[in-house]
């Protein structure tokens, strides 16, 4: 991909559906009872995984383009898969099929690719052996590849040291398999789609502060789920809106769930020209249209609980900060460097070939501005976030940028390219 500056960023964009909120889609409606019918379906990548996952264990699914309809028969139906499952690149569904697979009577074996293969996966396997599910793998079973053998799950009441949506999705859902309450307490809230979807489905899901509960042995019943374009997609243009001249661009039906819209606390504390309206409550989630025009930035500090509820949008703020007046410190996000590339490693050292003026710590970075930032050729490393944020460089860098690796953008965002060329003018 090669890119230059860009005069305006200037339209109206749908944002496609939610990964996290996908990817639970087609797992609860895999397990429930009845059918079940997704729209806004977010077919990237990652979301194709799990859906091929499900699809080895016997689940009829139907996909066509944003649209998936899942025939579900309760989770005591899915198959011994006779074959390994494919996770590809997806850190979510390795995750969450865990804790699925600990409620069945079988056998399976998980695998990913070369980033999976370096992702913490003793986050998860740790809790539930101590549930009394049998896992192996490398690195005595904290590592891809993974078997697990489920069944007479134990319930738990774990208290988690990383707020991780993963790691309490995955307890929950081997929870509803047992006899008795499972909970799951975090160190700072992560996002809150299970909870949700969980009661969608039909499940008594409780929450006091930190803790989430349920109780074992619930039924889930097929539903009709309409899922949100993603604000960790519109992200990508939010801040383009903000560093680009003369832009105005409008992003319709984004998710605006409060576990993941600290990105849009952090626009309106840089200063920038954001109006958020029409916000409503979609299904069970809010949802919101967003207006973003040219802005003056200015540096701020960012760390705390702010951290999981922005986690995925740390490179595209690390790119703002470029642009905006003074400081900008990231602290409290060491979990960077467990996501698709170690991502304090993979932002520094990409922004820095562009000219910012940026710095790794060890939990975060620390960044200058303003800075003009002038073309090089980087590469995403296999990261589709790490592949958008320098796309979206390339539309303020004086001169050419080439972006080795684009393909990655797929697993979250099929259409990022059309997208970004339309609004340019
Ligand atoms: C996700 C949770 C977050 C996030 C990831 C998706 C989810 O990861 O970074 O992109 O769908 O639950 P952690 O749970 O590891 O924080």
């Amino acid at each position: 991909m090669i890119k230059t500056k860009v005069p305006s960023l200037v339209g109206t964009l749908h944002i496609p559906g939610d990964k996290s909120i996908s990817h639970r889609a087609v797992m609860f409606g895999a397990i429930a009872n009845g059918k079940t019918t997704i729209n806004n379906f977010l077919a990237g990548d990652d979301c194709l995984s799990t859906i091929d996952c499900f699809r080895k264990m016997g689940v009829t699914i139907e996909q066509n383009d944003d649209h998936v309809e899942i025939e579900g028969q309760g989770i005591e139906k899915l198959n011994e898969p006779s074959d390994i499952l494919n996770v590809g690149n997806s850190g979510t569904t390795t995750r969450l099929i865990l804790g699925l697979l600990a409620g069945c009577d079988f056998h399976a074996c998980l695998i990913g690719d070369d980033s999976i293969a370096k992702r913490p996966m003793g986050r998860v396997t740790i809790p539930l052996k101590d549930m009394g599910i049998q896992i192996d793998g490398r690195s005595n079973g904290t590592l891809t590849p993974l078997s697990i053998r489920g069944g007479n799950v134990k319930p738990t009441q774990y208290i988690s040291k990383v707020a991780s949506a993963q790691v309490k999705s995955a307890i929950l859902l081997a929870g509803l398999h047992a006899d008795g309450v499972t909970s799951v307490t975090e160190p700072h809230k992560s996002r809150d789609h299970s909870e949700r979807m969980l009661r969608a489905f039909g499940a008594d899901v409780k929450e006091d502060g930190l803790t989430v509960s349920i109780e074992g042995k619930q039924p889930l019943m097929g539903t009709n789920i309409q899922v949100p374009g993603d604000i960790s997609s519109a992200a990508f243009f939010l801040v383009a809106g903000a560093i680009v001249p003369n832009s105005n661009i409008t992003l319709k039906n984004v998710g605006v769930n409060p576990t993941r819209t600290g990105i849009l606390d952090v626009l309106h504390m840089m200063g920038a020209n954001i109006n958020i309206t029409n916000e409503r409550l979609e299904n069970f989630e809010p949802v919101a249209d967003i207006n973003i025009t040219t802005s003056e930035l200015k540096g701020i500090e960012i760390g705390g609980d702010l951290i999981p509820r922005l986690i995925d949008e740390i490179p595209i703020i690390a790119l703002m900060a470029t642009q905006a007046k003074g400081v900008t410190v990231i602290k409290d996000a060491a979990e960077l460097k467990v996501k698709e590339t170690n991502r304090i490693d993979t932002v520094v050292s990409q922004l820095i070939k562009l000219g910012a003026d940026i710095t790794a710590t060890d939990d975060g970075m620390i960044i200058n501005g303003t800075t003009k930032l002038t073309g090089d050729h980087v590469d995403s490393f296999h990261d589709h976030r790490i592949g958008m944020m320098l796309s979206i460089a390339g539309c303020i860098c004086e001169g050419e940028l080439t972006l080795q690796n684009d393909e990655a953008i797929s697993v979250s965002y099929p259409n990022f390219f059309h997208h970004l060329n339309s609004l340019i003018n």
